[in-house]
């Protein structure tokens, strides 16, 4: 197998291991090269030498391929180097039990130590999301999701364990929506819901990441001050919408000033979204929250959305430690 950086004519090879090789849930068949430009080749950090082809060397066939990146500084202003992500690594079925995968990630991992990388997680999961976001992972970056069939074992023969989850939640919206708290009819004559569009980015990495779409976000503004009191991010889930086969919206950065939690302010604005979804003729709502974040898991439950996956960022597996001398 020939294994070589990324050229300009590539894409529709891409594309074609990208619709062969994944079948979950999570990604939906590309039927452009163009969505390749768009979500990959467009960000400012792309690097060629991150997007890690193999070719087989008889064919001249693609056989498969690993993506690498950066995730951001805390500040959200530049790349952190020092934090690689492996997003993906694809090969394709008539390809696979040759030591491909495991080929491409050890190479995506000398590319980004080769970078200053002293992390290397895999899987893109927000915020450590250079790549991937709008292709695969539905509403937001969930890491590599359980709904994958090999994935878990593969990465676990390559040296990396399951870390940080991100459950996705779903609710039909084909169905009536009754929400019943008593807060809500005080909340109602406190607060609007706000449409504004399109949405600001509040970070340079924010705008690498959904700079090309054109989010929706719905404000919650006290009606005596005119101060936002919180706000979430809506975009349509376009592609995943052709794979699930309904009209999806995805919602993300669901976010409620500090000072004014625990008063079912994320409730009521959330409910208020998915009612203004439905009158859309939305079929269905995703939102993904971390699996260990109480709060969000349960405003999902408690407006009758359902686990329909969980995401997660691998990270290597420690090397045992030597046992205590005696
Ligand atoms: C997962 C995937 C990349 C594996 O590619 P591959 O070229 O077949 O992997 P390798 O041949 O290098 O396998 C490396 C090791 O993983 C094991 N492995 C690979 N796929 C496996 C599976 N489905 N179940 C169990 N073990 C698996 C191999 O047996 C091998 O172990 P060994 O070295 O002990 O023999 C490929 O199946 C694929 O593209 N799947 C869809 C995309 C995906 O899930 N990617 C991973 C997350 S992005």
């Amino acid at each position: 197998m020939l294994y070589r950086p990324f050229r300009n004519d590539d894409p529709p090879a891409l594309v074609e291991v990208w619709n062969e090789a994944l079948s979950g849930r999570g990604s939906y068949p590309l039927r452009l090269a163009g969505l390749i430009d768009r979500w990959i080749l467009s960000k400012p950090y792309f690097d060629r030498n991150g997007l890690i082809l193999a070719v087989d060397p008889d064919t001249k066939k693609v056989a498969g391929f690993a993506l690498a990146g950066f995730g951001p500084n805390e500040e959200r202003t530049a790349l952190d180097p020092t934090g690689g992500v492996i997003c993906c690594v694809i090969v394709r079925p008539e390809y696979r039990k040759r030591g491909i995968g495991r080929e491409l990630v050890k190479r995506a991992e000398v590319y980004l130590r080769e970078r200053g990388s002293e992390v290397i997680v895999f899987g893109a999961q927000r915020p450590f999301n250079p790549f991937l976001f709008g292709l695969y992972g539905g509403a937001n970056s969930p890491g590599i999701l359980e709904s994958e069939p090999d994935a878990d074992a593969f990465l676990n023969k390559v040296g990396y364990e399951k870390g940080e989850a991100h459950v996705t939640f779903q609710r039909r919206l084909d169905t009536p929506i009754h929400v019943a708290d008593a807060r809500f009819a005080g909340l109602r004559r406190r607060y609007d819901i706000q449409l504004i569009r399109p949405t600001v980015s509040s970070s340079w990495w924010e705008e690498c990441i959904w700079g090309t779409l054109e989010p929706t976000e719905f404000r919650i503004v006290d009606k005596m001050t005119g101060q936002p009191a919180g706000r979430a991010v809506h975009w349509d889930l376009e592609g995943f919408s052709w794979k699930w086969n309904m009209p999806s919206a995805g919602l993300f950065d669901v976010e409620i000033r500090a000072h004014l939690r625990k008063q079912g302010l994320a409730k009521f604005l959330l409910a208020s979204i998915l009612k203004l979804l439905q009158d859309q003729f939305f079929a269905m709502a995703e939102l993904q929250v971390w699996a260990d974040d109480p709060a969000g898991v349960g405003i999902c439950k408690s407006l009758g959305f359902e686990q329909v996956d969980t995401g997660y960022r691998y990270r290597a597996i420690a090397e045992p430690s030597d046992p205590p001398a005696s």
